[in-house]
C-alpha cells in the first residue's frame, strides 16, 4: 500500500502517470471511479485551499468525505493523535489526508492504518501534492519544455514545506531552483541562494512567490522592529510589475497570497499571473493522486 508523505513517495514514472490521468480530470467534471469510498480529511491547521480542493477532488470522483472538525474531536479530550488515528481507521475509510502543525507526524502514523495516509502538509516539513500540482502547471505553461527552465524561489523558505517539497520534487524534472530569501529566511542549500531578485531576474522563466510563514517564527524583535523588517521586507521580495518589466515569467504561489507583500495587486491581475490556475490544476492533480492511492490498495488488495 502506498502512503504519500513526501513527493519522494512517487517515483519520475509515477508522478507522469498521475499527470496524465490529471490531464483526463482537468475539465473537473464528475466521474464514478470512487463511488462509494470514504475519505476522511483531519485538518489540524488552518486551511482553505488544500481542504476544499481534496474534498471536491473526492467528490468529483464519487467518493464520500468525512471531515473531522478537530476543534470538537476527542484531541481535544486528552485523546493523541495517533489514538484519533487508529480509532479512525478502526472504522475501515480508504484514505486518511491529514495536515498538522508538527514535522514528520504525518509519516510517524502509517503504523496505525491500513489505508493510504496523504500528507496534506506538516509543519515546514513537506507539502507533496502542492509541489506536484505547481510542477504540473509549469508543465503546462511550457508545454512539456520545461528541462533547465530556471525557477526563483522567493521568500521564507526556511519555514516553507512548500518550498521543501517542491525543492525535492522539481529538480527531478531538470528544473533549475534558485533561492531568494533576506538572511533569516535562508537555508543551508546546495542550490544557488542570492540575497537580491534584481541580481538573477534576466535567468528566470519561473517566480514562485511565498507567504511569510508568522506562525512558525518564535520572534523575539520588537513590535516596531518587525514592523521595519516587514517594510524592507516588500521593498526588496514584493514581486511587482516594476520588477518583472516586460520579460516572459511564469508568476506562482501556493495561497494564501498576502497582497502587496508577496504579490502587487496589479501584477495579480497579469496574465503571467497563474496562481489561479494553480487552484483550478490542484483540483484535477489530487483527483488522479487519491485514485492512484486507493485504486491500487483495492488491486494489490493488501
Ligand atoms: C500553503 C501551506 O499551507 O503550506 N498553502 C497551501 O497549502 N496552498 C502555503 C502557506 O500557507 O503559505
Amino acid at each position: 500500500m502506498k502512503h504519500l508523505i513526501t513527493p519522494n513517495d512517487l517515483t519520475n514514472n509515477e508522478v507522469l502517470e498521475i499527470f496524465e490521468d490529471a490531464k483526463l480530470f482537468q475539465d473537473l467534471s464528475s466521474n464514478s471511479l470512487l463511488n462509494g469510498k470514504i475519505i476522511v480529511t483531519l485538518f489540524f491547521e488552518n486551511s482553505t485551499r488544500t481542504r476544499s480542493s481534496f474534498e471536491i477532488a473526492a467528490k468529483r470522483l464519487g467518493a464520500n468525505v468525512v471531515n473531522l472538525e478537530v476543534q470538537t474531536s476527542s484531541t481535544n479530550k486528552g485523546e493523541t493523535v495517533e489514538d484519533t488515528v487508529a480509532n479512525l481507521n478502526a472504522m475501515k475509510p480508504d484514505a486518511i489526508i491529514i495536515r498538522h502543525k508538527d514535522c514528520g507526524l504525518p509519516e510517524s502514523l502509517k503504523s496505525y492504518v491500513s489505508c493510504p495516509i496523504i500528507n496534506a502538509g506538516d509543519g515546514k516539513n513537506a507539502h507533496p501534492t502542492q509541489a506536484l500540482l505547481d510542477l504540473f502547471t509549469i508543465d503546462e505553461h511550457f508545454c512539456g519544455d520545461i528541462y533547465g527552465k530556471k525557477i526563483a524561489i522567493v521568500g521564507d523558505i526556511a519555514n516553507s514545506r512548500v518550498a521543501t517539497s517542491n525543492l525535492e520534487l522539481l529538480p527531478r524534472f531538470g528544473l533549475i531552483p534558485v533561492l531568494i530569501a533576506p538572511e533569516r529566511f535562508k537555508v543551508t542549500s546546495n542550490f544557488r541562494t542570492v540575497s537580491d531578485i534584481k541580481t538573477v531576474i534576466d535567468e528566470l522563466d519561473i517566480i514562485m512567490s511565498l507567504r511569510v510563514q508568522h506562525e512558525r517564527h518564535e520572534t523575539t524583535v520588537s513590535k516596531e522592529e518587525q514592523k521595519t523588517q516587514m517594510e524592507e521586507y516588500i521593498k526588496q521580495y514584493c514581486i511587482t510589475k516594476e520588477l518583472l518589466g516586460d520579460r516572459n515569467i511564469l508568476l506562482l504561489h501556493p495561497g494564501p497570497v498576502n497582497r502587496n507583500i508577496d504579490i502587487s495587486d496589479e501584477l495579480l491581475l497579469d496574465s503571467r499571473s497563474k496562481v489561479l490556475r494553480q487552484v483550478h490544476n490542484g483540483v484535477a492533480v489530487r483527483m488522479a493522486v487519491l485514485k492512484k492511492l486507493i485504486l491500487e490498495k483495492k488491486n494489490n488488495n493488501v
